[in-house]
Parts: structure tokens; C-alpha cells; sequence
């Protein structure tokens, strides 16, 4: 993200376009990752470690962003006299049921990370596939009820702290997967957005190279044949990719 100037920043409104993009990923991700769990080999221990370690660094990202949320947005509505209660009661509940079904996914996941067990694995892919609906409900909630109050209840200062922690919450090895992969669940709508919130390095690096990064980090989470490029691409020195502090996504 571009420094910004902190008097212009606390006079603009809050970027709340910016989390939508985020729920996206985490949509995405999830929803690709039943197919990718079952599709890893009996006893491909490679393989049940590569895929255990995306659905970790998934799970952290969206523990944080849910206890950035926790911490900083409930309070704030729950004191405003004009917010309904049982709206923000409702985003807690539902915190919650995700925060179950991702410790039911967690509680799997160390065990077959290291075996590749086939009954740990299926019980991981209905990990995955439980979340779902929970996330799903929830973000389209989160976006339609809770979004539009946060202008004029938050400085775009207040708000971007929420987006430091997200960017915070990435594991090093994973900035380049979610930063290709941010920008594949910006889409078409919110491409421009997107590119627009990246510090300019990494834009560049975006502009030239995002297509085939997505092409290659995914096709490396996936164990298809262009994860070797990838490997190869990703261990060649680069001036901008070098730098992770500054290619680190925003969930
Ligand atoms: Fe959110």
C-alpha cells in the first residue's frame, strides 16, 4: 500500500471496497481447496504438506481478520445508539460457527499434513467443505449490513489498521500465492482498485507478471507440471519480489 499523508487520510473515506475483495479470496480459496485435499495421492506425504500448509496460512488469515473485526468493529457499532444490537449479535454467532468449523479443520490438519492419511484427508476436505456455507453467509452479511456503516463511524486511518493486520497475518512463504491470488478474486469490477492499493514495485511486478504468477503459484499449490517453472522462477533473484514486506496482500 502507498504511504499515505495522514491529514488526507484522515479527512478520506475508509476503503471498505478493499475487504470485499478480501472476503472473495477467502471464498475462493476455500471453495477450490475440497477439490485440491482430495485429490492428494495415499501416503504423498510432498503433496499433504504443500496443500496443509496453504489451508494453515488460509486459516490464520482469516482468524485474524475475524479477530481484527472482533476487536476493533463490534465495540464501535455496539455503542452506537442508531446500529441495531441483534446485528452485531448476529456477526458474533456467526464469528463463532466459523471459528468452530476452522478448529475442526485445524484439529485435522497437523496429522495429515505428516501422513497423508486418506481417512484424515476426506476428514479435512469436509472440513473445508463445512466451512463454506458459514463463510458464505457471513461475508455476504458482513458486505450488505455492516459495510455501509462504517463511513462517518470510521476515519480512513481507523479503518486501514484493519488491512495492516491482514497484510501482518500472511506467513512469508505465502505473500506471493495471495498476492496473485488477491488479485484473480478482484475480478474484472475491481481490478483497477486493486492494482490501485499495491505499492508501486510490486504494481509494476503486477502489471507485467500477475497473470502467469497466478498461473505458477497456483499451478505449484496444485502439483501440476508448471509448478517446476515456478520453483525455478520464484528462486531466481529478483529486485522487486525480494522485498516480502512490500508484496504482502491485504486480507
Ligand atoms: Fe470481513
Amino acid at each position: 500500500m502507498p504511504a499515505t499523508n495522514g491529514a488526507r487520510n484522515a479527512t478520506a473515506m475508509p476503503d471498505t471496497g478493499e475487504m470485499v475483495v478480501v472476503h472473495r479470496l477467502f471464498t475462493q480459496e476455500y471453495t477450490a481447496s475440497v477439490g485440491l485435499v482430495r485429490g492428494v495421492a495415499a501416503g504423498n506425504t510432498a503433496r499433504s504438506a504443500v496443500v496443509a500448509d496453504h489451508l494453515a496460512a488460509l486459516g490464520a488469515m482469516l482468524t485474524e481478520h475475524h479477530l481484527a473485526e472482533d476487536e476493533l468493529v463490534w465495540p464501535r457499532l455496539v455503542a452506537d445508539p442508531a446500529v441495531e444490537p441483534a446485528l452485531v449479535a448476529r456477526m458474533e454467532e456467526q464469528h463463532e460457527r466459523i471459528a468452530d468449523a476452522l478448529g475442526r479443520l485445524e484439529q485435522a490438519l497437523p496429522g495429515w499434513r505428516e501422513s497423508a492419511d486418506p481417512v484424515l484427508r476426506d476428514t479435512v476436505a469436509e472440513a473445508c467443505a463445512e466451512l463454506l456455507p458459514a463463510l458464505d453467509a457471513h461475508l455476504g452479511d458482513e458486505e450488505e449490513h455492516i459495510l455501509p456503516l462504517v463511513p462517518g463511524r470510521f476515519t480512513a486511518t481507523e479503518w486501514a489498521v484493519l488491512s495492516e493486520r491482514g497484510r501482518a497475518a500472511v506467513p512469508g512463504p505465502h505473500r506471493l500465492y495471495m498476492l496473485a491470488a488477491l488479485g484473480e478474486a478482484a475480478g474484472e469490477d475491481r481490478h483497477t482498485e486493486f492494482l490501485g492499493r499495491l505499492p508501486a514495485p510490486v504494481r509494476l511486478l503486477y502489471r507485467v507478471a500477475g497473470p502467469s504468477l497466478r498461473r505458477r503459484t497456483k499451478a505449484r499449490l496444485h502439483g501440476t507440471k508448471a509448478a517446476k517453472s515456478a520453483v525455478t522462477q520464484a528462486s531466481r533473484p529478483s529486485r522487486v519480489v525480494h522485498d516480502q514486506s512490500s508484496v504482502k496482500p491485504k486480507p
